[in-house]
């Protein structure tokens, strides 16, 4: 869209270009607002760990953790063309959400440890921060979940205060359930949804998950 045109009187032609302004920023505002995007957040740093915001590049680094035993036993099977949906899609959450999950990789070498971080989701009819997390096999039992839990809910203080955390894994898997009450998490009840179930084989549709909070 062309400017005004200046004319004799400069003050005329000032307050006609203003409008025209106004105009433009009008009908261009409430595009951006809608869209939201915005960059992914810097890397978040804690003793042992780089935390990066998934991406497609991390595809190789996510099947060979959830190619873990005991992490695709709590959260697999996967194919490679889910795990490319799911970072696919965790690249959009931060954009549009302005959070997502992490990478976790050694700050000393940069090897992988695992994943984790937030997922905003709808909690029966709440928008939470859903904190989880998996750690290469190999690397369990040394902290690295709890570690990257507490980067997690300190980042979640200072970027998303508006928004509650909240922590959920099958009833059985006692290893998350502790790292959930490492961070000083409560438990908050019993919720439903797909998942394991102690002594059956295969995913079921109405898994108890032990629901924990802040
Ligand atoms: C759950 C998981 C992320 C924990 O990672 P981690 O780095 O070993 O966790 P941490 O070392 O920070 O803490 C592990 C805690 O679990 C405890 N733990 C480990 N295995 C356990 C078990 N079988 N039963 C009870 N507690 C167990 C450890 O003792 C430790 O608690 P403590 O320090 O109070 O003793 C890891 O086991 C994993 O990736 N599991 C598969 C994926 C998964 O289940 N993700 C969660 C889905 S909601």
């Amino acid at each position: 869209m062309a400017p005004p045109a200046v004319g004799a009187d400069g003050t005329a032609a000032v307050q006609r270009w203003s409008w025209w302004l106004r105009v433009v920023t009008l009908f261009t505002e409430p595009v951006h607002a809608k869209r939201s995007v915005r960059a992914p957040p810097d890397p978040v740093l804690t003793q042992r760990l780089v935390l990066t915001p998934v991406g497609p590049d991390d595809v190789d680094d996510l099947i060979l953790l959830y190619g873990d035993p005991v992490v695709a036993h709590w959260s697999g099977p996967w194919t490679r063309a889910a795990v490319q949906g799911w970072a696919a899609t965790m690249a959009t959450r931060w954009t549009v959400d302005g959070v997502g999950k992490w990478m976790a990789r050694d700050r000393s070498d940069g090897s992988l440890v695992g994943r984790g971080g937030f997922t905003r989701i709808d909690l029966d009819g709440e928008t939470v921060l859903e904190l989880g997390w998996a750690v290469r096999d190999a690397r369990t039992g040394r902290g690295y979940a709890t570690e990257l839990g507490r980067a997690a809910l300190a980042w979640a203080v200072e970027h998303r205060p508006d928004l509650p955390v909240a922590a959920f894994t099958e009833v059985h898997n006692r290893a998350s359930r502790a790292v959930m009450e490492r961070l000083g998490m409560r438990p908050a009840g019993i919720i439903r949804r797909a998942g394991l179930v102690e002594g059956r084989a295969g995913v079921q549709p109405d898994a108890p998950f032990a629901l924990y909070r802040l």
